[in-house]
């Protein structure tokens, strides 16, 4: 097969052989690899050929893969970056609260003039992919995410892979795919702070396809404030559909509260967190240092699936 032009292209629907070829591939031993996500490494900022061998496999089944560092090596910022290097992961997204290196700490933080993200909350953050609102040309194709100290209880993690959201709405309905891959499917309202717009009104699809490597990308949110869904009907069942998905208990959705040396490496998959309590007086407080890619990992494309030459 041809690695320069998009010969194979599951996710197109007007090529049905290529995607049932693909489902079969992808649904093949899935749930077994779904249960084994979390891959010991003895130091993530220098892994093993084994251990990023382990890890690769999972991220090209199951689009994440979880680490746990067993080693002494401390796990700080440049070591997250230098994880994330190690599988193509270069470019870091900027955003309006990370670090000044592009590099987030996530931890709850008291509100400022009168801004109170949830991800600095110590409360429920529901289903979405990452940077969903950014420009079309600096999405999120990449997340690093590591815990270095975890909360006194809760804050459980739930991640679904957005190719098997995707095979489940294509089987349940083509249409909804069609609808889902529109441009104009979910509209983020500019981001206006005090008279100052700090983001522009940004509309896209849900689904797309990257022109090169034909992999899949998904932007979404459960919210339903501060976003826009297409009037159209079969949009709204679409949307239907895909949030009873991730309110079920559906065992391709992966669940796992981060320990203190643990972390997630994924193709910006769909995720949510629980609601968390800290202790201070105990040290446990919730800290997890995120790092957000333009960049997939590479190498975890469809021909990869496939077995095919990349
Ligand atoms: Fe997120």
């Amino acid at each position: 097969m041809s690695n320069s032009s998009p010969t194979y292209q599951p996710f197109q629907l007007d090529r049905e052989q290529d995607y049932q070829r693909w489902r079969s591939a992808k649904l093949d031993n899935y749930s077994a690899m779904a249960a084994d996500a979390v891959v010991p490494v003895q130091n993530a900022a220098a892994l093993s050929l084994a251990e990023h061998a382990a890890i690769m496999e999972r991220c090209g089944k199951l689009n994440l893969a979880i680490y746990t560092v067993t080693g002494e090596a401390d796990t700080d910022k440049s070591a997250v970056r230098a994880l994330g290097r190690q599988f193509g992961l270069e470019t870091l997204d900027m955003n309006l609260r990370a670090d000044e290196d592009s590099i987030t700490s996530l931890r709850v933080v008291e509100a400022v003039a009168g801004t109170h993200y949830i991800p600095y909350t110590n409360r429920p953050l529901n289903w979405h992919t990452d940077g969903y609102y950014n420009r079309l040309n600096e999405q999120v194709r990449g997340i690093v995410m590591h815990c270095v100290s975890t909360s006194a209880s809760g804050g459980d993690n739930l991640f679904l892979d957005p190719e098997i959201a995707y095979l489940l709405l294509r089987d349940e309905n083509p249409d909804y795919i069609r609808a889902l891959m529109r441009p104009d499917a979910m509209t983020i309202p500019a981001n206006i702070e005090a008279g100052i717009e700090l983001r522009a009104a940004q509309s896209g699809p849900v689904f797309s396809v990257a022109d090169d490597s034909g992999a899949l990308h998904m932007r979404y949110t459960a919210r339903t404030r501060s976003i826009e869904w297409n009037s159209d009907s079969l949009t709204h069942q679409a949307v239907g559909f895909l949030s009873e998905l991730l309110a079920s208990d559906s065992p391709c959705i992966i669940r796992h509260r981060l320990r203190a040396g643990q972390g997630i490496i994924c193709n910006n998959v769909l995720h949510k967190r629980e609601a968390f309590a800290d202790d201070a007086a105990a040290g446990q407080e919730r800290l997890l240092y995120r790092a957000r890619y333009h960049e997939r990992i590479r190498g975890t494309g469809v021909k990869r699936i496939m077995n095919d030459e990349v």
